[in-house]
């Protein structure tokens, strides 16, 4: 039997909209094995009532991906799902799959693919490389689409680097959150975002984060996404007036994420407390980067 861990993941981070990708510490667990005959999948955790237990279950479909790619037969497959990672809030909860998958059935199948290959496929399932690049490989990555393949960067994150999180507890699915983007943005905006792009990632990859608050602006996506998250200006506003260095939605949303190397304590209270004079109830949660992406052990 194969055990997988696999991080949640923050994408975009402001302006790097479907380039930037930073795993968390909160992370699914996927088990797998070969079994006679059949297909057994156990879920325990998130999404457990809803989630199908048959072949359209994403972690088997990815699993599935990797056996057809390298020629694996198997007689029936045992999956088994511990899901910590909330779905459709922005977390990565789809990539966790994915990957989950993926490395389970890679080693089973007897690692016939490389990690590049595994990000491949993955974000060629998932539809962008931001936060199944993140999963694999921890940290902070960047990740751009080349010549047919992702090509990623992995940046260690700064030591005290915390995050708070405001989890809504309404769903928003990556496919409507997409459907609001611009087909065509200003050059002025597009200029905005590189100059905040290039800032972010000398910040986070010198760890100096003094600049966070305008590194982690963007004109791109969230002013389009913001009536989609009822609340969220103002949940922006009272952040970074309680202290973060930095705020961004988590990837489509609909939660959102502060940043800071000190104290999240206060800054997540605000957080849920403007949620509520919206009419919305958040989740709050205080998490470490992780410096870790998935990480496998054979039981
Ligand atoms: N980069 C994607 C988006 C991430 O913003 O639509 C989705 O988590």
């Amino acid at each position: 039997m194969v055990r997988v861990q696999v991080p949640a993941t923050t994408a975009n981070l402001g302006p790097g909209l479907d380039c930037l990708g930073m795993a968390l510490h909160l992370h699914n667990i996927v088990e797998m094995s070969v079994i006679s005959a059949g297909l057994q999948i156990e879920i325990q955790g998130e999404g457990s009532p809803d989630l199908p237990r048959h072949e359209e279950n994403l972690v088997y479909k990815a699993a599935n991906t990797v056996f057809k790619q390298v020629g694996y037969e198997f007689p029936g497959l045992k999956i088994k799902l511990q899901n910590n990672i909330p779905l459709a809030k922005g977390l990565g909860s789809s990539s966790a799959a994915i990957v989950g998958g993926m490395i389970a059935a890679n080693i089973i199948s007897g690692n016939q693919l490389e990690q590049k290959e595994i990000i491949n496929l993955a974000s060629g399932m998932e539809g962008h490389p931001d936060n199944v690049a993140a999963a694999v490989l921890g940290g902070i990555v960047v990740a751009v689409q080349a010549d047919g393949e992702i090509k990623c960067h992995r940046i260690n994150p700064p030591k005290k680097l915390k995050v708070a999180l405001s989890i809504p507890d309404f769903p928003l699915f990556t496919r409507v959150s997409r459907e609001v983007l611009p087909q065509q943005v200003p050059i002025n905006d597009v200029v905005f975002n590189l100059g905040r792009v290039a800032l972010l990632i000398s910040a986070l990859y010198s760890g100096d984060i003094s600049q966070l608050q305008i590194a982690m602006e963007d004109r791109i996506h969230q002013p389009n996404r913001t009536n989609l998250v009822p609340g969220m200006k103002k949940v922006f506003a009272a952040a970074r007036l309680a202290g973060a260095k930095g705020i961004s939605l988590s990837g489509s949303g609909p939660s959102i994420i502060a940043y800071s190397d000190s104290d999240l304590e206060l800054v997540s209270r605000v957080m849920r407390d403007t949620f509520r004079q919206n009419g919305i109830i958040a989740k709050s949660l205080i998490l470490d980067i992780s410096p870790a992406g998935a990480r496998a052990f054979a039981i």
